[in-house]
């Protein structure tokens, strides 16, 4: 367990978490359901692994999931020099698979917080393998809070798209 600020603190998701997460509601059904029926098996599986934001005894305020994920090269970053690797097509990056906090805690800067954790589990990877971004896809309605983080998105041309891929660069 590591402590964020005073009185929040980051845990991996493992058993012991698996009778608190079913009280979790963020007010997003998928993402709810996500993490109530799948997130453990997605840890045990090594198809995801999530942090959850929490005051240490109990109580959840927020949850990320990471797994790893690439940005097309072909969508972005096409200044990008590489030599002999030129347009290799696909840049390696980490994923944020899902993100969601408390509705009653909403606001509070949780979510940003789960944001700057998946950065700094992105710094440490980035010492052992090659990990360029963070990519996401986004619901339309959180385009706007993703890009005022940061997050770029892919296509400039949102309309009739259900999700919207991003991608962000945390500074080193
Ligand atoms: C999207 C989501 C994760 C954001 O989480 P959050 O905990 O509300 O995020 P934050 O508190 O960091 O930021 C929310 C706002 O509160 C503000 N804020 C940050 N700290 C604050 C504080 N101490 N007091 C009041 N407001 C604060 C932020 O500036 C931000 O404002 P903005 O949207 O205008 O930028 C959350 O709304 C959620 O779980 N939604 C449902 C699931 C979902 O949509 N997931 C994403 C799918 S792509």
């Amino acid at each position: 367990m590591l402590q964020l600020q005073p009185g929040i603190f980051l845990e991996k998701l493992g058993p012991a978490h698996y009778g608190q997460i079913q009280e979790f509601d963020c007010g997003h059904v998928e993402t709810n359901e996500f993490l109530h029926e799948s997130a453990a098996i997605y840890a045990e599986e090594n198809l995801g692994k999530t942090y959850l934001i929490s005051n240490g005894e109990g109580t959840i305020f927020g949850f990320i999931t990471l797994t790893m994920g690439v940005l097309k090269m072909k969508d972005a970053d096409l200044a990008l020099n590489l030599g002999d690797l030129d347009k290799p097509g696909q840049l390696p990056a980490l994923r944020i698979a899902r993100l969601g906090t408390s509705a009653s805690k909403q606001g509070k800067g949780y979510g940003s917080l789960a944001l700057e954790a998946a950065a700094n589990i992105f710094r440490l990877l980035q010492g052992e393998v090659g990990t360029r971004y963070i990519v996401l896809d986004a619901v339309p309605e959180r385009v706007a809070w993703y890009a005022k983080r940061g997050f770029k998105s892919v296509f400039s041309d949102l309309a009739g798209r259900t999700t919207i891929p991003m991608y962000f660069r945390p500074p080193k």
